[in-house]
């Protein structure tokens, strides 16, 4: 979300004639995006803008602007507390950001804008070009949360749900097929708690029953050129058999789901408001991987919640192993302003939470070698979505499920972008490697011009947070 954000202020501000430095120490423009989900994040701003001082002290002209959750959170109160920034700008405010700019550029006081756009909620379109769109694109379809998960900080700094228009969704995504991406993620806080007017009505009368699948349906039907879909995240509230349905039905999904659970134990789970049990979140998540073969499931994990005893905390141990996550992102609480956790007592020390963490990644560590290990020797469709970071000479991608694949390019072919026939040869740590079959080969077309491609977005892997 956040890396979406940051490409719409780079949208905005080129639109208004700016360009993208390379250093810090040569623009009239920094712009630090901010995350605030835990206190980690803020702390890296803290570096991050003491950093950018000796450069201000240097270049007085140059405007120093915080944007994102750090800045809907604190408001005013970092202008107050940095002497050097200049703005200070909420998630919901990007499309002010260039006259907001020019205003500091013109001697204006610094300024703090802060306003969630409850009536009329804005979703800034992403402009894609051809040549410059990555393989894989973001497509927000929500902004927001209204659940009150008491850990977390987001609904404070993302205000409440607002859905965008399926049509707009459907065009936008439309528009990056045109560009060149084969792959959309789409993007929400609850992502499946999406609602629409203008789709069919949700599938039953159970409340937590939204227009998810429609949109899921109206997606694929409409950008027949949209090789993949994914989404995240899902709140396993959503979670129900028309999802499921939809998977089954619906050839563009990807063969994963990244479903949060946060806590394997019932009490602990109901402490942070998270309005399902272990039971309902395994019903639900089994139904998802009934829905294809071989669709796998990852998660994010909270350790230490307060109050969690190590019995607990040994019961979400055992529902990794249950689930059989194939990625997890563990994080160690952290108490956040405004939240209702911040009633209870932080009470599991910071060797337990580190403790507790690192057993929970040998546990989710130890399955995904076990799960890459078990596809080599297998023949994948991966998607090639760029060069790999591993070797000069490699490109990697990703199967239809989430595994990364580095594979040779074949000489003078355009593979990028291309779904191709791979035999997985080896599996590294989080990785596979693997050799394009030469029929896969042959059939590519010869790298031209028009085989041009825009890098890519950093993803973020299932590691210790
Ligand atoms: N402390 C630790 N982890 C948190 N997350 C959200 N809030 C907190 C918090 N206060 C984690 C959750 C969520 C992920 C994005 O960040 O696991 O799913």
């Amino acid at each position: 979300m956040n890396a979406h954000d940051s490409d719409r202020m780079e949208e905005v501000l080129r639109a208004h004639g700016w360009t993208m430095g390379e250093a810090a120490s040569e623009c009239d423009l920094v712009v630090l995006n901010t995350c605030s989900v835990r206190e980690k994040a803020e702390q890296k701003l803290r570096s991050e803008v003491g950093k950018l001082a000796p450069l201000k002290a240097k270049n007085p002209e140059m405007v120093i602007a915080v944007a994102g959750c750090v800045a809907q959170q604190e408001g005013e109160k970092l202008l107050a507390r940095v002497a050097h920034l200049d703005l200070v700008i909420g998630p919901d405010n990007i499309a002010e950001l260039p006259a907001l700019v020019n205003e500091q550029q013109g001697g204006a006081p610094p300024r703090a804008r802060t306003v969630f756009d409850v009536d009329a909620p804005r979703f800034l379109a992403a402009a894609p070009r051809a040549g410059e769109a990555p393989v894989s694109a973001f497509v927000t379809t929500m902004k927001g949360c209204d659940e009150r998960c008491s850990f977390c900080i987001v609904p404070y700094t993302r205000g409440p749900e607002r859905y965008r228009p399926s049509d707009e969704i459907v065009t936008e995504i439309a528009r990056w097929v045109e560009a060149g991406a084969r792959e959309v993620t789409l993007l929400g806080q609850t992502v499946d708690s999406y609602r629409d007017a203008a789709l069919p009505p949700p599938e039953s009368d159970d409340p937590d029953e939204s227009q998810f699948p429609h949109l899921l349906r109206a997606i694929a039907e409409r950008v027949p050129g949209l090789r993949r879909l994914r989404y995240t995240s899902p709140h396993p509230r959503h979670a129900t058999a028309s999802l499921a349905r939809a998977h089954a039905e619906l050839d563009v999904l990807a063969e994963h789901v990244h479903m949060p659970v946060q806590s394997g134990s019932d009490r602990i789970l109901k402490r942070m408001i998270r309005r399902y049990t272990r039971a309902e979140y395994t019903e639900r998540v089994r139904r998802l991987m009934a829905s294809r073969p071989g669709m796998t499931i990852s998660t994010d994990i909270i350790v230490g919640f307060p109050g969690e005893t190590e019995d607990e905390f040994a019961a979400t141990l055992e529902l990794v192993r249950d689930i059989g996550f194939v990625g997890v992102f563990g994080f160690k609480y952290s108490p956040r302003p405004f939240t209702p956790a911040l009633k209870l007592v932080d009470d599991v020390g910071e060797e337990a939470k580190s403790e507790r963490l690192a057993r929970l990644f040998e546990v989710s560590e130890a399955q995904i070698r076990a799960h890459l290990a078990s596809l080599v020797g297998t023949r994948q469709r991966v998607l090639v979505e760029g060069p790999s970071k591993a070797g000069a000479a490699l490109v990697e991608g990703r199967t239809r499920r989430n595994e990364i694949v580095h594979l040779e390019a074949p000489e003078g072919r355009a593979v990028v972008g291309a779904v191709v026939e791979v035999d997985v040869v080896r599996a590294n740590k989080h990785s596979l490697v693997g050799t394009i079959t030469s029929e896969a080969a042959a059939a590519l077309p010869p790298a031209d011009d028009r085989s041009r491609y825009g890098p890519r977005r950093k993803r973020a892997l299932p590691l210790a947070g």
